[in-house]
């Protein structure tokens, strides 16, 4: 199976999971980018405000394209309960061409259901397996999670 893992970060955490993934299912990688729009603690407020407001922001081109795999992973973080707007950006652009989408977020401590409802909802597809990683996760062994979620793909 070829699988896509297509993600956002702004602080890291969102792409060690991508990356602990990547390694397990030996799949391609796609970090979308945003430019830096939401650095530091103005940008943290612009991005909470555009998240829950549903604004999205341009994202620089990306290089991959899911109609060529049979599984797309999508991957945010978590942002005032929902999908970064980087992220939204990304499946508008691409939702014509996902085959099948399973997704995971990261968040401090909540609001990672109603996220992966959002992207399920933006992709017009039920996610094949979720998976919500917060700030304890973090700190454990992130592998086992992460294996249940792959084992359910
Ligand atoms: C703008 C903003 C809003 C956030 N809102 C939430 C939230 O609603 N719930 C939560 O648990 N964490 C929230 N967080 C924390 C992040 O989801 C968490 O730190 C996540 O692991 C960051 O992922 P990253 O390092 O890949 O950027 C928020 C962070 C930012 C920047």
């Amino acid at each position: 199976m070829k699988v896509l893992i297509a993600y956002y970060s702004r602080t890291g955490n969102t792409e060690k999971i991508a990356e602990i993934i990547k390694d397990e299912l030996n799949a391609d990688i796609e970090r979308i980018d945003d430019g830096d729009k939401y650095k530091g603690p103005i940008g943290y407020m612009k991005g909470g405000f555009n998240a829950v407001t549903g604004r999205l922001n341009e994202i620089k081109p990306t290089e991959k394209n899911p109609l060529h795999y049979d599984l797309t992973i999508i991957g945010s973080p978590v942002w005032a309960s929902s999908l970064a707007p980087g992220v939204s950006q990304y499946i508008r652009q691409n939702r014509k061409n996902f085959t099948n989408v399973a997704g995971f977020v990261s968040c401090g401590s909540g609001g990672g259901e109603k996220t992966l409802k959002q992207m399920s909802d933006e992709c017009g597809k039920q996610l094949k397996a979720s998976l919500i990683l917060n700030s304890e996760d973090m700190k454990s062994d992130l592998n086992k999670k992460i294996n249940t979620f792959i084992n359910k793909i």
